[in-house]
């Protein structure tokens, strides 16, 4: 979806949407000018749609969920749009290509109609100014605005915080260890840090790795000018990573390919209470899997390589419960930002636990998929399932 929509969409769903004026229409035939503004009607919230064409005005009530739909169809062949909300005024100019130049200023308007009914959405970084990280790694202006081109990062910053505040109970109160595994330029990992640490007042140690020594350096030289004493960035491989410390939580987020299987194997090893993994791309999967019934669908590239990715992803949540987690899959954020959006969320039930029966299955599934995948080779040579993966 173009970004001027999700904005906009943003803005419906968010509560803070005021009105806007799409002008200017790329064909000549088309109606001149589309505005957008809520009413209530029976009580009820609509987006009122007036088009206007040879001096008449055509109106439309849609209700506030089905406006992004409308807007999509309808209001995309406009070079200009004025959308107004209580967080921002935005100018946007969208080229023939349909990219959208979007400029952002302070609120003039106040919001005649509230929209929100409640449904404005509370966000833990709802406000940004005590966040400095935001303005650091670029995701807010100087004064004190997320910016509009990384208006989804921070809806994503938010999103992940909300899965973690989701594992907060299981992990000790008093003080806790995490590492975040191919923590890249670590967006969420600052953001991890801010919210145990300074929001919630948790004592956290959070150690970030990867293989990139410039983005260490550059991460490292962040944590320090902001003063986060105890987020410390290494350079190393996942694989190769040792401690001598409880670790209760390890998060590995868009590491790619088996990368994702070697955080696992250390979370399993270590016995961490929490693991929060999103995958991310599944080639070793796709260069194994075949079976000759399936293969009438998996002869398509791209279904083979979301084929091979779902299954990836349902054998490693399989094997984590195979070895006592309780698992669950949601979805990360919004499908329309990025496929790679499935998160394996796994919580500890009972330490160094082995259920042969999913076991029997897992094996069962590769042999009709002629799969060999990593985080079970990996295990089969941990001194700790050695014993039970033949
Ligand atoms: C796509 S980035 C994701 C960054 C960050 N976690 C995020 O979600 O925004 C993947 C990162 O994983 C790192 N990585 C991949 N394999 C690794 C390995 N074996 N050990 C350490 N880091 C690894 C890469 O260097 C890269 O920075």
């Amino acid at each position: 979806m173009n970004n001027f929509i999700n904005l906009i969409s943003d803005a419906l769903s968010d509560g803070t949407f005021i009105n806007a004026v799409f002008s200017n229409p790329r064909k000549s035939d088309d109606f001149k000018k589309i505005t957008a503004a809520p009413i209530t009607m029976n009580h009820s919230l609509y987006i009122q749609f007036t088009r206007f064409k040879d001096n008449k005005a055509f109106h439309e009530n849609v209700q506030v969920h089905e406006a992004s739909d409308f807007i999509l169809s309808h209001c995309a062949g406009f070079k200009q749009i004025q959308c107004f909300t209580a967080l921002h005024d935005y100018h946007i100019l969208v080229n023939k290509k349909g990219k959208a130049t979007i400029q952002a200023k302070p609120p003039s308007k106040k919001s005649p109609v509230s929209i929100s009914h409640n449904r404005k959405k509370s966000y833990i970084l709802d406000t940004p100014t005590s966040a400095p990280f935001l303005k650091a790694l670029d995701i807010m202006d100087a004064n004190g605005q997320i910016k509009p081109s990384k208006y989804d990062k921070y809806k994503q910053i938010n999103r992940y915080l909300e899965i973690v505040s989701d594992t907060l109970e299981v992990l000790p109160t008093s003080s806790l260890r995490i590492v975040d595994f191919g923590c890249g330029k670590s967006y969420l990992t600052f953001a991890l840090y801010h919210y145990l640490n300074t929001i919630l007042g948790r004592k956290a140690v959070v150690i970030g790795l990867d293989l990139k020594e410039d983005v260490i350096a550059f991460c490292n030289d962040l944590s320090k000018k902001l003063g986060f004493n105890d987020l410390n960035f290494q350079v190393g491989d996942i694989g190769h990573y040792t401690t001598d410390q409880q670790i209760d939580m390890v998060v590995s987020l868009h590491a790619c390919n088996t990368a994702t299987d070697s955080a696992l194997l250390k979370a399993i090893s270590w016995q961490s209470k929490v693991i929060l993994a999103v995958p991310c791309c599944h080639h070793e999967a796709y260069m194994q899997i075949h079976n000759e019934t399936l293969d009438t669908v998996l002869k398509y590239g791209l279904l083979k390589e979301r084929m091979a990715a779902l299954i990836t992803d349902g054998m490693r949540a399989n094997m984590l419960e195979t070895v006592g987690y309780k698992v669950n899959v949601v979805e990360f954020i919004d499908m329309v930002h990025t496929p790679k959006n499935i998160l394996l969320r796994a919580v500890l039930k009972s330490s160094v636990n082995f259920d042969q029966t999913s076991y029997k299955k897992y094996e069962e599934l590769c042999h009709m998929l002629n799969l060999d995948l990593s985080l079970a080779k990996l295990l089969k040579e941990d001194p700790l399932y050695a014993d039970y993966l033949r």
